[in-house]
């Protein structure tokens, strides 16, 4: 049985994809989930309260098989770009790092529709760069998600997001299946089937076939 690692677990896609892995007793021995915030206790989640900042990577729970990355934020939330860099695509990157050093193998990450290293969008550009850099590692498996706008809880407001979802989810019929609304769980179990999955290579799964 795999142990795994989710970074951004208290967020509406992470939190999905520790649902699902506490669930799964068939494929998922342990997990571990950095938070800033406790999550609720379960006697196979390791939970280390973290700050990104002051990881040293030499903590002894990096030893796990695999990395489900979730992590993300708005730069509404943060207050500019490059604090919305350093959590898309600085914190990706460092959790990559230290789980590949203590042998993991394998890495899924969300990122986001329209990902493009290239892209005059910040939001696109960043989230394009990290998923370039992150192959750059050397991971056995390496798989990247790209929904489109997310369905799911949240304790925050997010006015932009709830319009948009209003609006694709009323014109479904007319909007390409690339557009449309994606729930977190079904992106959570794309992640989490793949990174348990350990497929060689690097896979890119586009909103539609979500
Ligand atoms: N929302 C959408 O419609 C949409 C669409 C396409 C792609 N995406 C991308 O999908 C990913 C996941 O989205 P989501 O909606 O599930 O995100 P979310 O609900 O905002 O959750 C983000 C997660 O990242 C963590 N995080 C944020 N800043 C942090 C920091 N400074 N230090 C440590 N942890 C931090 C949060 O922890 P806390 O709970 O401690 O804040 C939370 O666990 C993001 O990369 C996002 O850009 C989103």
């Amino acid at each position: 049985m795999a142990s795994i690692l989710i970074a951004g677990a208290t967020g509406a896609v992470g939190r999905e994809v520790l649902r699902l892995a506490l669930a799964d007793e068939k494929r998922v021995g342990h997990v571990v989930a950095p938070t800033r915030r406790a999550l609720p206790p379960h006697p196979r989640l390791e939970n280390p309260l973290v700050e990104y900042e002051s990881i040293a990577g030499s903590e002894p729970w990096w030893h796990v098989d695999a990395v489900i990355c979730a992590l993300g934020t708005t730069i509404k939330k943060v207050g500019s770009q490059a604090a919305f860099r350093k959590v898309d695509h600085e914190y990706p990157l460092l959790v990559a790092r230290h789980a590949l050093l203590n042998g993991a193998r394998s890495y899924a990450l969300n990122s986001s529709v329209g990902a493009d290293a290239g892209s005059k969008s910040f939001y696109l550009r960043t989230k394009g760069e990290v998923e370039r850099d992150l192959d750059e590692l050397g991971y056995c498996s390496y798989t990247i998600v790209r929904p489109s706008v997310i369905w799911g809880e949240r304790q925050e407001v997010r006015l932009g997001e709830s319009v948009a979802i209003f609006a694709l989810t009323a014109l479904k019929p007319v909007v390409p299946r690339r557009y449309r609304v994606v729930p977190a769980a079904r992106i959570a179990k794309a992640l989490l089937d793949r990174a348990l999955a350990g497929v060689p290579g690097r896979k890119v799964i586009e909103s539609e076939e979500l």
